[in-house]
């Protein structure tokens, strides 16, 4: 079946990942909206080399503007994205994030049902889950406790059940929604031999982990931080469970065709294996032969222990088979990025 489909943010890191398979691997309708806040618009030139797709600069507060979107182009699918990522930015702008991320879910929810969208497939976060005390052997799963100890993760939290409440009475509604872990790495494309990704995080202001190294390693910034080596793990630092960024886009691609024969449902999206930041720095030096400056610093604020996903859900019921789930690749290609394309404007 092919479907019109609405992209939120596919200008942007997540996004226009998601955006690329689309256009690489379905006959599906894109259209883009991207108000170019973190996206850009090379971004979409080289979307565009790929297969045309309807580009429309517009910030989700235009809400008219929107439902004219919805209405001419028939959409019956939206891919959510567009929204504010950065946690610590969320505690000291937490209306910025409430407004940005759940009060323009709302609005785009309530004119999706308006205009009789029927699926909506919604970037939440691992950090609805917070910091738990401990997690079990085996990873979150999806029905751990929510918790969320910042703006950014409530903000996600928030939009998740305003999304199920509305699709609980709306029976022609349904949703995926999509619980990210720590997502790095860019597009996985070869030119000879040669890993040479075409698109990948363009955001100046990044602040994760795999972003920084790559950096260092291309020497655009001279040094990190480990944000604390005295944590109760094998080697003191915090652990996590990155995920290659096209990996998680084709979750979104599975989701469209999930949701003609099943019922709404929430997924997490990880490898279920943990990293420390110790052993990401490391595979980042080993990959490039690069060395660079590391310090060890104070503990950063709100971080918790140790993310690490169970994703027996989304491999169960949607069938979702990694390819990437291999650290050394994240960081090679996060690095390639870099190295060749990125914004040097740091
Ligand atoms: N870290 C460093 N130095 C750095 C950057 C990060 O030591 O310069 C450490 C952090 O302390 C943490 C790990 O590397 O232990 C990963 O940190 P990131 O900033 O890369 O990612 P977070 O785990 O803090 O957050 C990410 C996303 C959030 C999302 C969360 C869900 O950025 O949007 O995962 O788990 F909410």
């Amino acid at each position: 079946m092919k479907n019109n489909i609405l992209v939120t943010g596919g200008a942007g890191y997540i996004g226009s990942h998601a955006v690329k398979q689309l256009l690489e691997t379905t006959k599906h309708n894109i259209i883009i909206v991207d108000n170019l806040s973190t996206g850009n618009l090379k971004t979409i030139k080289t979307l565009k080399l790929i297969r045309d797709f309807k580009f429309i600069k517009l910030d989700l507060k235009e809400l008219d503007k929107v439902k004219s979107i919805l209405k001419d182009n028939n959409i019956d699918t939206i891919m959510h994205f567009a929204a504010k990522i950065i946690v610590p930015e969320s505690i000291k702008n937490p209306i910025d994030y409430y407004i940005n991320n759940t009060v323009n879910t709302i609005n785009l929810i309530k004119i999706a049902v308006d205009m009789k969208v029927k699926k909506i497939i919604f970037s939440s976060s691992a950090a609805v889950y917070g910091e738990p005390d401990k997690i079990p052997e085996d990873g979150i799963d999806e029905n751990f406790q929510t918790n969320p100890i910042n703006p950014y993760g409530m903000s996600k939290l928030m939009s998740e059940n305003i999304i199920k409440d509305v699709a609980t009475v709306n029976d022609d509604f349904k949703y995926v929604i999509f619980r990210y872990f720590n997502v790095a790495g860019a597009d996985i494309n070869y030119v000879g031999n040669n890993l040479t990704p075409r698109i990948g995080q363009s955001f100046p202001n990044a602040t994760n982990l795999i972003k920084i190294a790559s950096l260092c390693a291309t020497k655009k910034i001279e040094k990190m931080d480990i944000f604390g080596d005295d944590y109760d793990t094998f080697d003191g630092t915090q652990i996590r469970d990155y995920i290659h960024v096209d990996d998680l886009a084709d979750a979104h691609i599975k989701a469209i065709d999930y949701l003609n024969n099943n019922s709404s449902d929430i997924f997490n999206v990880g490898y279920s294996n943990g990293f420390s930041v110790k052993e990401a720095i490391s595979s980042m030096k080993k990959v490039t032969k690069e060395d660079f400056k590391v310090n060890i610093s104070s503990r950063r604020a709100g971080d918790p222990v140790n993310v690490v996903s169970n994703n027996t859900k989304i491999k169960n019921k949607m069938g979702w088979t990694p390819k990437y789930n291999d650290l050394d690749l994240i960081c090679k290609s996060s690095y390639e990025w870099e190295k060749r394309y990125a914004s040097k404007t740091i």
